[in-house]
C-alpha cells in the first residue's frame, strides 16, 4: 500500500520533541529520500532488532518499503550519524466486522542499547499516539517482540492467532474433494498471487490490514535479504473456471538424519474454502514429509476437520495483533455487531485519549455512541476495550479475569454484541 503523502507530512509530535530535546536529543523525520537519513535509519533499526547489518542491496530493498512510511529517528550528535532510536507509522485500513477502519500502524520501535531505559521509547510511543490522534485516526495497531511492553500505552492483545504443527504421518485426509486443481508457480507469479489474494481476502476477517509489495516479494523468495530464498516453492489453486483462488509459499527442510522433511509454510492465502482445502490436502499428503508447520493462522482454521486424527495437530494460540483505541465513538461506530445492547460504559485511559463515559446503543447491528454523565453500568480500561474491539476476545473472558467491572447482564450483553462470527486474523507481521 502506498501511504498517502499527507501521512508522511503528519508533523512530528511537538511534546515528544520537547521532551527529547531536554535530554539533548533531536527527534525528527528520517527522510527516505535522503541517503544519509535512510542509511542510518535502516541500519539502526536492524541493530535494534538484533538483525545482521543489511548488505547494500538489502538496505536498498528495505528503503523501498520504508518510503511508504513516516519514519522518525532520534539523534544524539555525540553518538554518530545513526539515530539512537527509531519508530515509524503509516495509515492503513483494518478490517472490522461489517467494514473497515482507518488505523495507524506502528513499527520499527527501537532504542539503542547505549540509550535504553531513559524514557525514549515512551516518548516515541506517546508521540505516535498523539500524532495519530491529531490526524483524526481512531485506532492504532502494532505487532510486538515482547508481550510486556505495550499495555502501559493502552494497547491490548486483540487478534490472537494459531501456530499449527501437523504430524502428517499420524493422520490421513478426510476433507471433501475439490473440483479445481493445484499448480506449481514461479516466484514472481507467487508474489503477484499473494498480493492480489491478500487484498481480495482481507475483508473476510476482522483484524487484517493492507499488505505491501516488499512483504509479498519476501514471502515468495524474491528478497535479496532472505537466506532461504532459493528454498521457496509456490503452489496455487485454480477453481473449476481456471481462476486462481488460493496460493501458498513454503520451504522444505530435511529433518536431520531421517531422510524425511518438514514442510514449513510461509503463508497460505485463500479466497474460498475450496482453495484452502486443496492447499491443506497438498500439505497433509505430501510425500517424504513427516511434519508441516505454519504460524499466523486463524484460531478457527478448518484444518482440524479435514484430517482423520485431530491429535496429529498441535495448536499453540499466541498474541499477535495489538490494538489501541484512541477515539471511542469513531471506533465503536465503525464496526457492526451481533446482538443488541444499550449500556453506559466508563472507559479509563491514563493517557486521556479514550477516557470518558459513553452510552453505547446497538440496534440492527449498528452502534451509536454518545458521551454521557449517567452512572456507568460497565467500567473497563482502554486496554480491555481495545482487546475486545476486533471481536476475537470475549468481554466475559476479561470480566472473569477481574479486568472489567459492572452489572453482569450489561457485561454479558456487550460481550455477545462484540463477538465476531469468524475469528479475527492478522496474517502478517509488521
Ligand atoms: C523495548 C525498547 C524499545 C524499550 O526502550 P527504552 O527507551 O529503554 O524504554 P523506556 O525507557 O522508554 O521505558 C518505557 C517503559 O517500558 C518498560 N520497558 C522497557 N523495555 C521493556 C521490555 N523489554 N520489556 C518490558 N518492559 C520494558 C520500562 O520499564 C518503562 O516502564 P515505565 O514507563 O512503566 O516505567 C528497547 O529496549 C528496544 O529497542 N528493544 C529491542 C527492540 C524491540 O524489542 N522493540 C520493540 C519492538 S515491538
Amino acid at each position: 500500500m502506498m501511504t498517502a503523502p499527507e501521512d508522511r507530512s503528519v508533523p512530528v509530535d511537538p511534546e515528544s520533541q520537547r521532551r527529547l530535546r531536554d535530554l539533548g536529543l533531536d527527534y525528527r523525520i528520517a527522510d527516505m529520500a535522503i541517503d544519509a537519513d535512510a542509511e542510518g535509519f535502516l541500519r539502526a533499526d536492524a541493530r535494534g532488532f538484533l538483525d545482521e547489518d543489511p548488505t547494500d542491496a538489502a538496505a536498498a530493498e528495505l528503503r523501498e518499503t520504508m518510503r511508504a512510511r513516516r519514519n522518525i529517528g532520534v539523534y544524539d550528535e555525540t553518538a554518530g550519524s545513526w539515530p539512537i532510536a527509531t519508530v515509524n507509522g503509516w495509515r492503513t485500513a483494518m478490517t472490522v466486522p461489517g467494514g473497515e477502519i482507518d488505523m495507524w500502524a506502528i513499527s520499527s520501535v527501537t532504542v539503542s542499547g547505549t540509550h535504553r531505559r531513559r524514557g525514549i521509547a515512551r516518548a516515541l510511543l506517546e508521540g505516535e499516539l498523539r500524532a495519530a490522534s491529531a490526524a483524526g485516526i481512531p485506532l492504532v495497531g502494532l505487532t510486538v517482540s515482547e508481550a510486556t511492553i505495550y499495555s502501559r500505552y493502552g494497547f491490548g492483545s486483540a487478534v490472537p492467532v494459531a501456530n499449527l504443527t501437523i504430524d502428517t504421518q499420524q493422520t490421513g485426509w478426510v476433507g471433501a474433494p475439490v473440483p479445481g486443481r493445484l499448480l506449481y508457480t514461479d516466484r514472481a507469479t507467487l508474489a503477484d498471487d499473494l498480493e492480489r489474494l491478500h487484498e481480495a481476502a482481507r475483508s473476510s476477517r476482522s483484524g487484517q490490514v493492507q499488505g505491501w509489495r516488499g512483504r509479498w516479494e519476501r514471502m515468495a523468495g524474491l528478497s535479496v535479504a532472505d537466506k532461504d530464498a532459493s528454498k521457496v516453492r509456490g503452489v496455487h489453486y485454480l477453481d473449476a473456471d481456471g481462476t486462481v483462488r488460493g496460493a501458498m509459499a513454503y520451504t522444505v527442510d530435511e529433518m536431520p538424519g531421517t531422510f524425511r522433511s518438514e514442510l514449513k509454510i510461509r503463508t497460505i492465502i485463500t479466497e474460498t474454502d475450496e482453495a484452502l482445502r486443496a492447499l491443506w490436502q497438498f500439505v497433509v499428503q505430501h510425500d517424504l514429509v513427516d511434519r508441516a508447520s505454519v504460524d499466523l493462522r486463524p484460531t478457527d482454521d478448518p484444518v482440524h476437520w479435514l484430517v482423520a486424527n485431530q491429535r496429529a495437530i498441535t495448536t499453540r494460540v499466541h498474541d499477535h495483533g495489538w490494538l489501541r483505541v484512541l477515539d471511542v465513538p469513531a471506533a465503536i461506530e465503525a464496526r457492526s455487531y451481533n446482538a443488541a445492547a444499550d449500556v453506559v460504559v466508563r472507559v479509563q485511559d491514563a493517557l486521556g485519549f479514550a477516557d470518558g463515559t459513553w452510552r453505547v446503543r446497538i440496534a440492527d447491528g449498528a452502534a451509536t455512541v454518545e458521551a454521557t454523565d449517567a452512572a456507568p453500568q460497565v467500567t473497563l480500561g482502554v486496554v480491555e476495550l481495545s482487546a475486545v474491539y476486533a471481536g476475537g476476545e470475549p468481554l466475559l473472558r476479561l470480566a472473569a479475569a477481574g479486568r472489567v467491572q459492572g452489572d453482569s447482564d450489561a457485561v454479558a450483553s456487550l460481550s455477545r454484541a462484540f463477538r465476531a462470527d469468524a475469528a479475527p486474523l492478522l496474517g502478517i507481521w509488521y
